[in-house]
């Protein structure tokens, strides 16, 4: 549902600044810089102004027609304005649904007694469960206002470095804030995990020479804080660390939940995303790495998600796509009309394939080059963990038939839920005990793909249906 707002207008603001100013969320992916053409909105007759032409190219031309605009471009008048009505075009609450699905906990630790809330502080999403007694009593989960930023950490990252270092924090605050305000009981503590970029939006951290070089994070060790509320509410705050720039804490929380701190077997571990982590290892040794997988499965090009995977699956099993990716005449041109089964058939083009062949290729091979830098071939291993949302609802078959994963793990995959945010609720368990999830790092050593000698060739092999 559109959202409608009054808000006011500094001269030399657009409606975007305004937006923002107010902590009023809008998916602004592209953090203003005129490319993505999601910030929608309908402005009243004091807000309107002039569409230049490069605006109107990035709305249809019914949009167009309706009078819609961008609050990027939009800047109503060289003077302040008081009251401007804005409707919000974004309909936020129609994306995805938030993974909040976990394990059953483990109460078998000290700390099992204790109120807490677990929160998974992700890009795109934020869930969080409240445990009383080893119980989960409530859980909830709301969209990260930080799209008023951009959509990915880069975005945000260099929104931050641009000066906007308040206002994405505010927005994260007033998010968790609000999450608060909705626990039924008072928890007595917070633990919280997130990716490295995240973590440092949240805690002010400069992130300059994580996103220039050296290319390294402020800081990874753990957070021990108080956080407090808006509403001046103090709690003790425990922060999961991460590992790097690219493994943060939610891939750390994500390891010690899968037991790789405790098991003797080898397992593997992915989380499917833009970046595609994944370790292999147990108790002893792991190996992480980062794989950038681009917008391809997280639905950028093709709205149809986490069936991204599933139609290449079917596209290909039926000859519309050949080995190399291409679509055989007369949809090479003009895209194929996909049917999910839902209202019109997706039109996926032959950039969407491209998008989804480099995803499906950079996971594979960094899978690959973990297997062998660990000196193990895929029938050692125990288990592979599919972790995130995508993860969660991945049809393995399809998954397999386009080589995303190698044949013989066919029945080792695991759907494993959101291990963010159950590792989180397994340190409030264990007391907040930090041994396990120190050795995890202890142990664990990054490959950066990128680095290494066998990537391309691997990446090319694999770009091959
Ligand atoms: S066009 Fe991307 S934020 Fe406005």
């Amino acid at each position: 549902m559109n959202r409608e707002y009054i808000i006011n207008c500094k001269k030399d603001e657009t409606v975007l600044d305004a937006l923002r100013r107010q902590n009023i969320t809008i998916k602004a992916f592209c953090n203003g810089h005129h490319k993505c053409g999601k910030c929608r909105i309908l402005l009243d007759e004091t807000g309107i102004c002039e569409a230049s032409y490069a605006e109107m190219r990035l709305l249809s031309e019914d949009e167009n027609a309706d009078g819609v605009r961008l609050a990027c471009f939009s800047q109503p008048a060289g003077q302040d304005i008081d009251e401007i009505k804005v409707t919000i075009l974004d309909e936020l609450e129609n994306d995805a649904p938030i993974l909040t699905a976990t394990g059953e906990p483990d109460t078998s630790h000290t700390g099992a007694l204790n109120t807490f809330a677990a929160f998974d502080l992700g890009t795109t999403t934020i869930a969080v469960k409240l445990i009383r007694s080893g119980e989960e009593i409530y859980t909830d989960s709301r969209r990260n206002s930080q799209c008023s930023y951009g959509a990915d950490v880069i975005s945000r990252s260099e929104a931050q470095i641009g000066g906007a270092g308040t206002g994405l924090m505010e927005c994260l605050r007033d998010d968790i804030d609000t999450l608060i305000d909705g626990f039924p009981v008072t928890p007595e503590f917070l633990v919280f995990s997130g990716n490295t970029t995240i973590i440092h939006l949240l805690m002010g951290y400069p992130l300059d020479n994580m996103v220039n070089y050296p290319f390294k994070p402020y800081r990874t060790g753990w957070i021990k804080d108080d956080y407090i509320t808006r509403d001046g509410e103090e709690f003790p705050l425990r922060i999961i660390p991460a590992q790097s720039a690219y493994i943060g804490g939610d891939i750390v929380a994500g390891l010690y939940d899968c037991g790789f701190a405790s098991s003797e077997k080898v397992s593997l571990f992915v989380d499917l995303g833009t970046n595609g982590e994944m370790a292999i290892g147990n108790r002893g040794r792991i190996l992480t790495a980062s794989a950038a997988a681009g917008p391809a499965f997280e639905g950028t090009h093709i709205n149809v998600a986490t069936d991204v995977v599933k139609c290449m699956a079917s596209l290909r099993n039926s000859g519309i796509i050949d080995e190399n990716g291409l679509l055989k005449d007369p949809y090479f041109d003009s895209g194929y009309p996909y049917d999910t089964g839902n209202s019109a058939p997706v039109i996926i083009s032959q950039r969407d394939i491209r998008d989804i062949q480099m995803a499906k290729s950079a996971i594979r091979s960094g899978l690959e080059i973990l297997l062998s830098r660990y000196g193990a071939a895929p029938h050692d291993i125990d288990r592979l963990y599919l972790a995130g949302g995508m993860g969660y609802s991945l049809d393995i078959d399809s998954a397999l038939s386009i080589g995303l994963f190698p044949e013989s793990l066919k029945h080792k995959a695991v759907p494993a839920g959101n291990t963010s945010l159950a590792g989180c609720i397994k340190y409030g368990l264990s007391g907040c005990d930090d041994k396990d999830i120190d050795s995890i790092l202890e142990v664990s050593q990054e490959i950066v793909l990128s680095n290494d000698p066998d990537f391309s060739a691997k990446y090319f092999e694999y770009m091959l249906f």
